[in-house]
């Protein structure tokens, strides 16, 4: 099993909307089993993977979500013994649902990673919860987080447990510059991760948890496609995107390939792909609840859309092809 968190502290650059896809089509294409967390409190992967009556029946029932993890364990009773995961069936994947209660969560991490960067045990149980989940996970082929976007403490903790890290990009400046705040933070929690498992020494062995280390490494990243074609007048915004488009690789290679990888890779590997823009068939598939490349007829899809479902099926396989050829030559 690998763990793999989708990841950019930047809000609204298709994180979720990739993350769902792709999980979906390594299920559907590849036949792989798939696991889901859903760490973002805002919850969309649950929204766009289950339908409204479903959605409704997790909140108003008390479903089994994300914060019967981490609850239980920041109230002091230890690590959940059972998942609960539910299927989406339109998306071939299990998923453990978000929960809005999970905002209220973040500062009870955070406290505790002051904690546990102090060598403090309790702190430590608490910033490794998601290693506790994940050990529980091993008939998965693949556990994917999706996060919300921030360097906040529920980000630090599911980026402290998963094997690797895959950011979706958009090109514009503040995508530029939040490759250098992702670097940074990333750093400084090893640093202070790695200080804290020191410091406690023989304790370790009271973690409960197999081999805690840092181990996150960088597997990718792709970008938002901006290409306009045909049109005159569209060449010079094609130019004018071109210009922080070639940022992009360096800024990548300087900042995460070199501090987060372990072993020599090309930098041209990192690049898993480029997602077009989808206008109408993105809130078909809300609608639907189902993956992009699986849209029907009857979802509302018509005429030149069914071109643009195909051309998005070539691309999500080419991206997933790209992703297991990163994971399998780096973790
Ligand atoms: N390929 C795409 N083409 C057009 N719109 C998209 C695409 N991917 C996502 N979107 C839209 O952009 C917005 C942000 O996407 P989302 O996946 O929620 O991003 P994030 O998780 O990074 O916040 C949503 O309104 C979504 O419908
Ligand atoms: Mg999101």
């Amino acid at each position: 099993m690998k763990s793999i968190a989708v990841f950019n502290n930047k809000g609204g650059v298709g994180k979720t909307t990739f993350l769902c896809n792709l999980a979906a089509s390594l299920s559907h294409h590849e036949g792989k089993k798939v696991l889901i967390v859903d760490a973002d409190p805002q919850c969309n992967a649950t929204q766009y993977m289950f339908d409204d009556a479903t959605v409704d029946e997790i909140y108003e029932k008390a479903g089994f979500t994300i914060l019967d993890v981490v609850k239980p364990l920041a109230q002091g009773k230890g690590f959940v013994k059972t998942l609960h995961a539910r299927t989406s069936k339109s998306f071939k994947v299990d998923v453990i649902p978000g929960d809005p209660g999970m905002s209220l969560e973040e500062d009870r991490l955070a406290s505790d990673w002051v904690q546990a960067a102090g060598g403090d045990i309790r702190g430590l149980r608490t910033t490794f919860l998601f290693s506790q989940l994940l050990s529980q996970c091993t008939n998965y082929d693949y556990v994917f987080f999706d996060m919300g976007p921030s360097l906040g403490s529920i980000n630090r903790a599911v980026l402290v447990a998963v094997d690797g890290f895959v950011t979706p990009m958009s090109t514009d400046i503040f995508s530029v510059r939040a490759i250098d705040n992702i670097s940074l933070s990333l750093s400084t929690w090893k640093k202070k991760l790695e200080r804290a498992l020191e410091d406690i020494g023989e304790s370790v062995t009271d973690l409960e948890i197999e081999n805690p280390s840092w181990r996150l490494q960088f597997v990718g990243y792709l970008t938002q496609q901006y290409t306009a074609k045909k049109v005159r007048s569209d060449i010079q915004p094609v130019r004018a995107f071109d210009k922080i488009a070639k940022k992009i690789p360096l800024r990548i290679e300087k900042q995460l390939i070199s501090h987060f990888t372990k072993k020599q890779r090309p930098s041209s590997k990192f690049n898993l792909g480029s997602i077009p823009t989808l206008n109408s068939l993105i809130p078909l598939a809300q609608s639907a609840h189902t993956p992009i490349f699986a849209l029907k007829a009857s979802d509302g899809v018509v005429g030149a859309h069914f071109s643009k479902v195909k051309e998005y099926e070539e691309i999500i396989r080419d991206v997933v092809k790209c992703f297991e050829s990163q994971v399998g030559a780096l973790l």
